[in-house]
C-alpha cells in the first residue's frame, strides 16, 4: 500500500508526514535516503519497543543501518530534566554527531522528550518521529513542539524543533488499549471542533467504526487532522496567532494534569477530552454560543466513550482557586491574563485573550460543586 503523504511547508525545514499500514516494517525505504551515514539512534517507549522495535530494526538493519536504542521511563513522568540529561548523555556516549539523526518510537511523551534532546544536542540534530499512538499520530508528532514538564507546569521547558520526517504506521493502533485510544480520540475530535464542522459531523457518524479500528476510517481521520495541523503550522510555526487554536481544551487540560500530578490518574488526552467539553460549556456561559453547541460537544465525547466531566477523574480535586493558580502558570497566559480557546459554534473556535479571572473562578466553582 502506498502511504498517504502530507507536506508540512516550512521552507528549508519542510517535511512529509507519511500515513499508512506497515510503515515501520518498510521504514528503511523512507529513512535510509536521509541518513548521512548508516546509523540511527532510537529513543523508545519500553512497552512500544517490545512490540514494534523488531519490524523497525529488521527493515533498517537489512538495509545496513546500525541501530542504537535507548528505552525511556514510561509515561508523562519521563518528561523531566533528569531523564533528558540521561538521554543527551547517552546520545553523546554513542558518539552521535551533528549530522546524525535521532528517532522517537512511541507516543507523545517519547516524541516530546526525544525531540527536545535532539534540539539541544550539539545545538540541534535532525530527528524523525515514529508515532505509535493515535494522539501522537494526529497531533504531537507534527509541528515541532518538543519539551519536558516543570514542577511549575506542563511543557514549560522546551523548543520548537521540527522533525525531518513523520512515519505514522496505522497498524500500530491495533495494539493500543482502549484508554489510550480514547485519549487520542479527544485530539481527533479537537480538530473537527476547532475548524472543520464537516469533519466533526463525519466523526459523529463514524465514531463506532473508528472505535472498532476500521483502518480506512482511521486513515481518513488521521489524514484530516494532519492536513489541518500542517496548514496551521505552515502559517504560524511558533504560535504567535492561529496555532493557538490547537490549544482548544488545553487551558483546562493543563490545569487538570497539574492537579493530578502528571500521573496515570489522568492521561493528557483524557484531560483534553474533559477540557474540550469544559471549553464548550464555558463558551456557552460567557454567551459566545448556545447550549445546543455545548450539549453536542458533550454528547459526542460521551458517545465515543471518552471522558467528558470532572466527576470521572478518580480521587479528590483541588478547589477552584487552586485551578486558577495552575491556569495562571500555564504558558498560554499572557501578561497575567488568562487565555482560552472558545467556541462560537462547532468548527468555529477563536482565541479569547483576556478572560476575566472572576468569570473563570465562578465557572470552575460551579463545575466543582463549590459555593
Ligand atoms: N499540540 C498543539 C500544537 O502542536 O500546537
Amino acid at each position: 500500500m502506498v502511504p498517504e503523504s502530507i507536506r508540512v511547508e516550512l521552507g528549508e525545514r519542510s517535511y512529509d508526514i507519511l500515513i499508512g499500514n506497515g510503515l515501520l516494517a518498510s521504514s528503511a525505504s523512507y529513512i535510509c535516503p536521509m541518513l548521512p551515514r548508516p546509523r540511527l539512534a532510537i529513543i523508545a517507549d519500553p512497552e512500544v519497543s517490545s512490540v514494534y522495535l523488531s519490524p523497525l530494526s529488521e527493515s533498517l538493519e537489512s538495509a545496513g543501518i546500525k541501530l542504537e536504542v535507548y528505552e525511556t521511563i514510561q509515561g508523562e513522568a519521563a518528561k523531566t530534566w533528569s531523564e533528558l540529561e540521561r538521554i543527551v548523555e547517552w546520545l553523546l556516549s554513542i558518539e552521535t554527531e551533528r549530522g546524525d539523526f535521532v528517532a522517537a518510537l512511541g507516543g507523545g511523551v517519547v516524541g516530546d522528550l526525544a525531540g527536545f534532546a535532539a534540539a539541544v544536542l550539539r545545538r540541534g540534530v535532525r530527528f524523525i518521529q515514529l508515532p505509535t499512538t493515535l494522539l501522537a499520530q494526529v497531533d504531537s508528532s507534527v509541528g515541532g513542539k518538543t519539551g519536558i514538564n516543570s514542577v511549575a507546569g506542563k511543557n514549560l521547558i522546551g523548543a520548537f524543533h521540527q522533525p525531518s520526517l513523520v512515519l505514522a504506521d496505522i497498524s500500530t493502533l491495533s495494539t493500543l488499549d482502549e484508554r489510550n485510544f480514547l485519549a487520542g480520540y479527544a485530539e481527533v475530535a479537537k480538530y473537527g471542533l476547532l475548524g472543520d464542522r464537516n469533519f466533526f459531523g463525519w466523526l459523529e457518524r463514524r465514531v463506532d467504526s473508528l472505535k472498532s479500528g476500521m483502518p480506512a476510517d482511521l486513515a481518513t481521520a488521521i489524514r484530516r487532522c494532519c492536513e489541518l495541523k500542517a496548514a496551521i503550522v505552515a502559517e504560524d510555526e511558533t504560535e504567535r496567532g492561529k496555532r493557538m487554536l490547537l490549544n482548544l481544551g488545553h487551558t483546562f487540560a493543563h490545569a487538570l494534569e497539574a492537579a493530578t500530578g502528571y500521573s496515570d490518574r489522568l492521561l493528557h488526552g483524557e484531560a483534553v477530552s474533559i477540557g474540550c467539553v469544559l471549553a464548550a460549556e464555558f463558551s456557552c456561559q460567557l454567551g459566545y454560543c448556545g447550549p445546543d453547541v455545548s450539549s453536542r460537544v458533550r454528547r459526542h465525547f460521551r458517545d465515543a466513550g471518552a471522558m467528558n466531566s470532572l466527576a470521572e477523574i478518580s480521587g479528590q480535586l483541588p478547589p477552584a482557586e487552586k485551578f486558577l493558580d495552575f491556569m495562571r502558570q500555564d504558558k498560554k497566559s499572557c501578561a497575567g491574563r488568562l487565555r482560552f480557546v472558545l467556541f462560537r459554534g462547532v468548527g468555529d473556535a477563536f482565541v479569547a485573550h483576556d478572560v476575566s479571572s472572576n468569570a473563570t473562578l465562578n465557572f470552575l466553582k460551579g463545575k466543582l460543586g463549590e459555593r
